[in-house]
């Protein structure tokens, strides 16, 4: 049986093919139309695409669910592989590419148009939130990883590498643990594209002090922090990570998980070392949180 849906085929047939196959040569906009079908569709175009879990297990993991977080998504999948192509290092077939805390796989599902299925890895601390990544047939390979352990890769194995609010949680111990360790695994003029939270999120936390938070579970987290913030703003202004343990539940225990507020001047003074600063875009009408780009240095 067939489906027409917009200008995509969804089928309910035979479904042998991979989506580097047939998609590989689609716009990343008409990819985005494609993906969200895909959220009822589980077969289009002869590929069988990877279901998607539960809309609050979904959003329990980045706020949103089905074509809402995918539409997120798209704005920093598209920017990545923008500022990677400006560097010199497009994303290719063979590329390989590194999702750091990939949560249920919501990226992975973007770069398999872009990268041969050999070349997708993604890792997490969250054992069950892999597992459902398996389960729900997103492609690449997978491994869980400790708060502050290793990555099971070699050095330079990684042409590319992300991390979508994944450092915008972290303490600074753990902060420094994975960009060394991400240096360590990203190859020489290979790019790193990630997002930090802004100095604008302390001020939206000190807001939330005068708002009713009880509808919203994580204002309600938030909130309790308000009367800190004086304190965390003057951290910030002196160029250091302003930290709010809120935890995060189940393995993001608050010691290694909470709300970080990074100044790029932490940044220009820590990772220069290992990477290049190639652009922080700090854009609400484009971008939720900020937007960090940098590039693996030669050794
Ligand atoms: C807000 S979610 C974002 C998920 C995914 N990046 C996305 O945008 O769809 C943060 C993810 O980072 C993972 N995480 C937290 N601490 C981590 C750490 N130290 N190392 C790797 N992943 C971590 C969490 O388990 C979770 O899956």
């Amino acid at each position: 049986m067939a489906t027409d849906v917009g200008e995509v085929h969804a089928t309910s047939g035979n479904a042998g093919s991979d989506a580097f196959t047939v998609f590989h040569k689609l716009s990343d906009f008409d990819w985005l139309k494609v993906l969200a079908v895909s959220v009822q569709h589980e077969v289009i175009e002869g590929v069988r695409f990877p279901r998607f879990p539960a809309d609050q297990l979904q959003a329990n993991f980045v706020g949103s669910a089905n074509a809402t977080a995918l539409h997120e998504a798209h704005q920093f999948y598209a920017e990545l592989k923008r500022q990677a192509s400006a560097e010199g290092s497009p994303l290719q077939a063979d590329s390989r590419i590194l999702d750091f805390g990939c949560g249920w796989g919501r990226y992975l599902r973007f770069f398999w148009k872009d990268v041969r299925e050999s070349g997708l890895f993604g890792v997490d601390v969250d054992p069950d939130i892999l597992s459902t990544c398996m389960q729900t047939g997103v492609r690449g390979k997978f491994a869980r990883i400790q708060p502050t352990g290793k990555l099971p890769f070699d050095d330079g194995f990684f042409s590319h590498a992300m991390a979508y609010s994944v450092f915008t949680h972290l303490p600074e111990p753990v902060h420094m643990h994975w960009m060394q360790e991400l240096a360590r695994v990203i190859r020489p003029g290979g790019t790193f594209t990630l997002t930090l939270e802004p100095r604008r999120f302390l001020h939206f936390v000190a807001e939330l002090g005068t708002k009713n938070t009880q509808d919203n579970g994580w204002h309600e987290v938030l909130v309790r922090h308000a009367s800190s913030i004086p304190q965390l703003l003057n951290l910030f202004n002196e160029g250091k990570i302003a930290y709010l343990p809120t935890g995060g539940g189940g393995v993001r225990s608050s010691d290694v998980y909470g709300d970080a507020v990074v100044p790029l001047s932490f940044i220009a003074k820590h990772w220069t070392r290992y990477f290049e600063i190639v652009d922080y875009i700090d854009d609400p009408a484009r971008f939720w949180q900020a937007v960090l780009v940098v590039k693996r240095r030669v050794a």
